[in-house]
């Protein structure tokens, strides 16, 4: 595709004895941006011999000029983010603002004066991804984002081209840290949620207000990303049902490790038709996407992802089962991914190309009552004769079949540690109503999906 308005940009400088550089603005310096800065100034040389692409850093757009940046030049700075989008000097522009406004307005321009765009900005994405992305198309520019989703880890790139062709049935992925450190700390050290939170604030892995992590906001735009990207689907944070960590306990954390399992906050995007034998691929996609607290076996991959790390398990009709796995989230990590597409989109723009874009279709979203997993269940029950028989009732009359069953006696009453077949989420709920509205049950407490050892009733 001819790229529009190319012509408006100025040419490349060109450097004694090789190519153009290639002439780059980065817009906001944080964490990421921070990082990314120091490379290009520091690496250029060592990119270049790399890479077969100089990059040479023309501006840097903050939202404070007068702020001390050491090491930055300051005839690099600006307060000017607009002003230095539309510079005849810039050939492809950063975006590490984060948020949606006004990265979106930013990053519109970009592509509308025929400028390439690399960002991290999994917000603005997971709002205006689809649209965006075919702005980019349009005008024949890339719109790249490795470092949108899972930081460091090659996600992005392998999912787009790696797998291009593959019949993707499940992306699982923990692409949170922060919940992840929790979790690990809750079930390594057997602290409360609470002190293993207040563990990572000190590390520096939490924020003060650490909702965006722990209730899962953070989770639910990765997941649509990954969801827009692996079923060619225009999916918004928004579709993303969540439920975050903050109810976990650490009793369902025991419960689980002795059942041989671990508990983790997966984002899961799945395909529920048109792959698998349920169906063609030129239906209208109907897919699941969600994020919550799960318990997986000890034996799954994803299980054995540890602290602040990410990982990404994906399944595919003809690729089986494969797992990317790194560092989610930091400074430099985080450049790392913004770096490769960096490097890309400035060869792409010598050539005259751009990564590849399938058009996006708006997914039907699998309703969450008709979603199928295992469940376990911690019940409180009265301890006389005749509890178990009522309890195991109403799994019976809502159609939900029970796997296992342990009793831990607590006095004079008794906790009850289900765990079912799979089962309809809508039987489950209904079952769990009227757990709860039985005279012998004292307290449901922990509720858990058991994901990866899937195995109808
Ligand atoms: N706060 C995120 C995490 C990193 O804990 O993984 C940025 O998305």
């Amino acid at each position: 595709m001819a790229r529009k308005d190319a012509d408006q940009v100025a040419a490349p400088a060109r450097l004694d004895g090789e190519e153009a550089a290639v002439r780059v603005a980065v817009l906001g310096c944080g964490n990421v941006g921070g990082a990314l800065v120091a490379t290009l100034l520091s690496d250029s040389d060592a990119i270049a011999q790399r890479s077969g692409v100089r990059l040479e850093l023309v501006g840097v757009a903050v939202g404070d000029p007068a702020r001390p940046r050491p090491g930055v030049p300051a005839a690099l700075i600006t307060g000017d983010a607009k002003g230095l989008v539309s510079d005849p000097r810039v050939d492809v522009v950063v975006e590490l603002i984060g948020g949606v406004d006004p990265a979106r307005g930013l990053v519109e321009s970009a592509l509308a004066a025929g400028k390439p765009v690399v960002t991290a900005n999994k917000e603005l994405l997971a709002a205006h991804g689809s649209a965006l992305a075919e702005a980019a198309a349009s005008v024949g520019l890339d719109l790249l984002y490795e470092a949108a989703v899972a930081g460091a880890i090659p996600l992005i790139r392998p999912l787009r081209e790696s797998l291009a062709g593959e019949p993707i049935r499940r992306v699982m992925g923990i692409v949170n840290g922060t919940t992840n450190y929790i979790l690990t700390t809750m079930s390594e050290e057997g602290v409360s949620y609470t002190q293993a939170l207040a563990e990572a604030q000190r590390l520096g892995l939490a924020e003060r207000d650490p909702s965006a992590d722990v209730d899962g906001h953070d989770a639910a735009a990765k997941a649509a990303i990954l969801a827009a990207l692996a079923f060619h689907c225009d999916v918004v944070a928004d579709d993303v049902p969540r439920e975050g960590i903050a109810t976990v306990a650490p009793v369902d954390i025991s419960f689980a490790a002795r059942l041989g399992y671990v508990v983790k906050l997966l984002a899961v995007v799945e395909r529920t038709n048109g792959t698998g034998g349920k169906g063609t691929d030129t239906e209208v996609p109907e897919i699941s996407v969600r994020v919550h607290p799960a318990m997986l076996p000890r034996t799954h991959p994803l299980a054995a992802v540890r602290g602040a790390f990410n990982a990404v398990f994906v399944e595919g009709d003809n690729a089986g089962e494969l797992m990317l796995y790194g560092l989610g989230a930091g400074g430099r990590p985080t450049a790392s991914a913004v770096l490769g597409d960096l490097i890309d989109a400035a060869h792409h723009l010598r050539s005259g190309s751009s990564a590849r874009f399938v058009p996006r279709v708006r997914p039907r979203i699998r309703p969450t009552d008709d979603l199928r997993c295992a469940w376990y269940m911690n019940i409180d029950v009265v301890d006389r004769p005749g509890v178990l028989a009522a309890v195991a009732q109403l799994f019976g009359d809502n159609g939900v079949s029970i796997r296992s069953m342990e009793q831990v006696g607590l006095g004079d009453e008794a906790r009850l540690i289900f765990l079912t077949h799979v089962a309809r989420e809508g039987d489950v709920q209904r079952t769990l109503s009227g757990l709860r509205g039985l005279e012998v049950v004292d307290h449901v407490g922990g509720v858990l999906r058991v994901m990866g050892d899937e195995e109808e009733a």
